[in-house]
């Protein structure tokens, strides 16, 4: 289960589908739960910004990930293969509050380039977070969007710089 880097304009996947079908799992540090959390994502983006190769990221506030994304400033997103769409799912009903998703998932952490991450990955992103805003409901200029939000929870999007891609080798 070795790991290794590849620059991010050699990365070969269809971000669409890796993104919509595959899904992203974050993963973020909890202190106080000493332990790693991971939250399923679909939503987001990988693009360039300010001249950097940058992810974009929306996470609902009432998220625990939303609490730790504010903990730590470095974290990585992890794609997993499909054979973990069991724990892909868990990781996106269950919260990290109340739940040991790595104990429930049997997914195995692992510390890499100072940031915790799932060895059962096939492709982690070392991201390192360069801005945080919320979206407005004043900014949305089809009506229809916002079905999204029936409690006017505005996602938070993260923009963060893609320091590094390990691929599984
Ligand atoms: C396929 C899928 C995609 C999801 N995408 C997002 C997302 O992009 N942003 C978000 O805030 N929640 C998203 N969620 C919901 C969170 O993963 C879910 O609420 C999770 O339990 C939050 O975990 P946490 O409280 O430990 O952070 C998604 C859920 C699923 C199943």
């Amino acid at each position: 289960m070795d790991f290794s880097g590849i620059e991010p304009k050699a990365f070969d996947r269809n971000l669409f589908h890796m993104i919509d079908d595959e899904w992203l799992l974050i993963c973020t540090w909890d202190e106080e739960n000493q332990r790693m959390n991971m939250m399923t994502a679909s939503w987001g983006g990988f693009g360039i910004l300010w001249n950097k190769q940058v992810c974009y990221l929306f996470v609902r506030p009432q998220r625990h990930t939303h609490k730790l994304l504010e903990e730590n400033a470095r974290f990585s997103v992890c794609v997993l293969p499909e054979e973990q769409r069991a724990a892909l799912r868990v990781c996106g009903r269950d919260s990290g509050r109340d739940t040991d998703k790595a104990a429930k998932t049997n997914l195995t952490v692992f510390k890499t380039d100072g940031v915790s991450a799932v060895k059962e990955a096939d492709v982690i992103c070392i991201l390192r977070q360069l801005y945080v805003g919320e979206l407005k409901k004043s900014g949305f200029l089809d009506p229809a969007l916002l079905k999204n939000y029936p409690i006017d929870d505005f996602h938070t999007v993260y923009v963060c710089e893609i320091e590094k891609i390990l691929k599984k080798i």
